[in-house]
């Protein structure tokens, strides 16, 4: 197990593709770090690298205090699983757990030993003499941690490995990944396009975008403090709502509708210096009612979808203004009702249109 450091990494393909740009990132030693990001931005090359899959274009990776920029995958000792579990077909689920140990040369009752020790970790003892054709998804899954762990790697690297399991499977798979990490204490970096398992699993997230690691930090730091609008849009679902906007009389303007803001957001808008700003509030934080309350401005619904535990209802007001909003259990309307909607200070965003910076909650570093 080891602390992960990636320095001043940069990584290009050919002249004109460049994935990183100066990138550091951190990983604590038994940390559950969780690479996140849309489709192509750089995740698996991020993890690639870090495993000696690729290499640098410039920069150094760190494992514990070893330089191992310029190491073999064998030499770094990872890990790694991967979406297609890439089990051995003709190999029963023993011997495709024993295999990289028989390479290497490990006395055959040691082999055995730990095979049986992960087998049992995973819960399936039961299924040792099978092959992978004979095992479902979930099970084909845990024969690839099972391959992860026998060979005692100093750090666990996942790329996307539930995406091949349905829905049901993968959230008890998440579960099942979560506590064996947390019983190993090994440092596991995880990527993934679902923000939802990233918020899950993580001790931390690195939400990686526009060859930049947008920000680091836990699941709750990345919610609650989301450092520019690109991480306040990926991260929560259904996503926050942005209205353009403008400081007005004592608070913001947007559309016709104002919200007064305390002197002390005021202040940090004014130091900002800027006309154009976006507002953004999370559909969760918005409170929709038929009845009219003071600081609550009428929307007319235009959409409404029962999900069971909650109601989402997308609105509009003044011709072109759109947002969603979540509302507890059942709302009792119709398409085309007028409603209420009103939300707390504490839980708005608002960002410089310009550069996306969210002016008023800053994430720690
Ligand atoms: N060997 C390569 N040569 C050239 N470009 C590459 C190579 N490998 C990856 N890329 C490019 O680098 C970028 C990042 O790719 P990467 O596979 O790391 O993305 P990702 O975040 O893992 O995406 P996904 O979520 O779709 O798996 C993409 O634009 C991709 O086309
Ligand atoms: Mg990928």
């Amino acid at each position: 197990m080891v602390k992960i450091e990636l320095k001043n990494v940069n990584k290009r393909f050919g002249s004109d593709v460049t994935v990183l740009k100066d990138v550091n990132l951190n990983i604590k030693d038994g940390e559950f770090m969780v690479l996140v990001g849309p489709s192509g931005c750089g995740k698996s090359t991020c993890l690639n690298l870090i495993a000696g899959l690729e290499f640098v274009s410039t920069g150094k990776i760190i494992f514990g205090d070893a330089d191992v920029t310029y190491l073999s995958p064998k030499e770094r000792k990872v890990a790694m699983v991967f979406q297609s579990y890439a089990l051995y077909p003709h190999m029963t689920v023993r011997d495709n757990m024993s295999f990289s140990l028989k390479l290497e040369g490990v006395d055959s009752d040691i082999i055995n030993n730990r095979v049986k020790k992960a087998a049992e970790l995973l819960g399936i003892p039961n299924l040792l003499d099978r092959k992978p054709k004979e095992l479902s998804g979930g099970q084909r899954q845990r024969v690839a941690l099972g391959r992860c762990i026998v060979r005692n790697p100093t750090a666990f690297l996942f790329d996307e490995p539930l995406s091949n399991l349905d829905a049901k499977l993968r959230i008890q798979m998440r579960g099942e990944i979560i506590k064996l990490q947390r019983q190993l204490g090994v440092t596991l970096i995880y990527v993934t396009h679902d923000q939802v398992e990233a918020m899950s699993m993580a001790d931390r997230i690195a939400i990686l975008y526009d060859t930049k690691f947008q920000q680091i930090g836990t699941p709750t730091e990345v919610y609650n403090t989301p450092r520019n609008k690109f991480v306040a849009s990926f991260i929560g679902s259904p996503q926050m709502n942005f209205f353009d906007a403008s400081l007005g009389n004592g608070g913001i303007t947007f559309g016709d509708q104002s919200f007064s803001l305390s002197q002390e957001n005021i202040n940090k808008i004014k130091q900002a210096n800027k006309d154009d700003l976006i507002l953004g509030i999370r559909p969760e934080h918005i409170n929709i009612s038929p009845e009219r309350r003071s600081e609550a401005f009428e929307i007319e619904i235009t959409v409404i979808e029962f999900l069971g535990a909650d109601t989402m209802i997308t609105f509009k007001f003044e011709d072109e203004m759109t947002g969603m909003a979540t509302s507890p259990g059942y709302y009792n309307g119709k398409i085309g009702d007028k409603a209420y909607i009103s939300f707390k200070e504490n839980d708005i965003h608002i960002f410089d249109k310009d550069t996306e910076i969210n002016i008023i909650h800053h994430p720690i570093d």
